[in-house]
């Protein structure tokens, strides 16, 4: 175990390398509707884009949870969703029902995506982040963010969020060499996008693979394995010191070995994962998760049993404390602040 200094974040500790007692700590989705200072801003801003858009709401809502909860990190408030916008896709957020896009599925559509993103829209993120930056103590790390191509793709495709992204898969297995047009498309925008966001002052970047777990190992390897690879590749080409957390949910234990095997430096767990087999990984590079979200609404004996356990299977390799995926908006505040003290209370 290394003790840092207070100026320097416990969670780049663990992303270069160290092992710590208590774990860094930090919530997938933390600014969000959970939050009645996070709902109040929201009202303001009218919808969420707006949101997503102003520089100034969206370091106020970044830096909530971090006032409240102290959290080791802060993730830029943004969306995955703003790519495909920033790529002229139209996208609107309706209430109560997630996002709605023009749905992109054939080669007209694609081959019109501009290679450039529009910076009125990824110009206010980039904003965003170097006030975010400037407002933090030197120990709260800030991470970027960006989905990664085959979960943006899935949206594009269908228009909306789907139960099995059966339209992606669908398209992907008719016309294999047309969606391979679109992931390349969003390997190289995905890449432009992070390094910009490592520029303004993110200290690491997140890639979240959120439907990863939908595909088969061959479909995996294409559509996400080899994507993840060359985002990987091309920012490391540039800024070779690039933090990266890849967070494939729903992947297999071997999966995560292989991605862990590229050298980034943190592999995000959801709940499913087998903590005990993956443990080994941890000596590779730093594992991030996994609390079940529906633990953290449910509370009681069975959070507290569960925190202890993961930190437990975790003692002594790098481990980033987290959710296995976003905060819900039912979750009970006291909850997360039974969290925070049980996740850093010693062992
Ligand atoms: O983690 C954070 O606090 C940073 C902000 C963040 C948001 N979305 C804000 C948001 C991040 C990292 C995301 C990632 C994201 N967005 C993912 C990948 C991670 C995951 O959760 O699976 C995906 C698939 C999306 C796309 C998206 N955005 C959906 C499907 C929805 C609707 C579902 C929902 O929760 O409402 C959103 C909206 C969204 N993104 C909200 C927030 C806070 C809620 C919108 C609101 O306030 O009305």
């Amino acid at each position: 175990m290394t003790g840092v200094p207070a100026e320097r974040s416990s969670f780049l500790a663990v992303l270069d390398g160290d092992v710590m007692n208590p774990p860094p700590l930090w919530m997938m989705r933390q600014a969000g509707r959970y939050l009645p200072e996070y709902r109040e801003v929201r009202a303001k801003a009218g919808d969420f884009l707006t949101l997503c858009y102003s520089p100034e709401l969206a370091t106020e809502v970044t830096l909530q949870p971090i006032r409240r909860f102290d959290f080791d990190a802060a993730i830029i408030f943004s969306d995955i969703l703003v790519v495909p916008h920033a790529l002229g896709v139209g996208l609107r957020f309706e209430t109560g029902e997630g996002p709605r896009l023009d749905p992109v599925t054939d080669a007209a559509a694609i081959a019109a995506l501009p290679d450039i993103l529009d910076p009125s829209r990824v110009g206010p993120v980039y904003e965003a982040i170097s006030r975010t930056r400037a407002a933090l103590p030197r120990s709260t790390a800030l991470i970027g963010f960006c989905g990664a191509p085959w979960t943006v793709a899935t949206y594009m495709v269908a228009g909306r969020g789907t139960d099995d992204q059966g339209p992606a898969r669908l398209l992907a297995l008719r016309e294999p060499d047309l969606f391979q047009r679109l992931i390349d498309h969003l390997v190289e925008t995905s890449v432009t996008h992070l390094l910009a966001q490592i520029e303004a002052g993110a200290d690491a970047v997140q890639i979240f693979d959120t439907w990863a777990g939908v595909l088969d190992p061959i479909s995996f390897e294409r559509w996400c394995f080899d994507p993840l690879a060359r985002i990987a590749a091309g920012i490391w080409a540039v800024k070779p010191d690039a933090r990266i957390i890849a967070f494939p949910k729903g992947a297999s234990s071997k999966a995560l070995a292989r991605i862990a095997a590229l050298g980034v430096n943190a592999v995000g767990l959801d709940w499913t994962a087998d903590r005990t087999a993956l443990r080994k990984l941890g000596e590779k590079t730093a594992l991030q998760g996994n609390l079940d979200p529906l633990r953290l609404i449910a509370g009681g004996p069975q959070l507290d049993e569960e925190i202890l356990r993961i930190r437990s299977d975790f003692d002594g390799v790098r481990h980033i404390f987290n959710l296995g995926h976003g905060i819900r908006p039912e979750t009970p505040i006291a909850h997360v602040e039974r969290l925070v003290e049980k996740a850093r209370a010693p062992l």
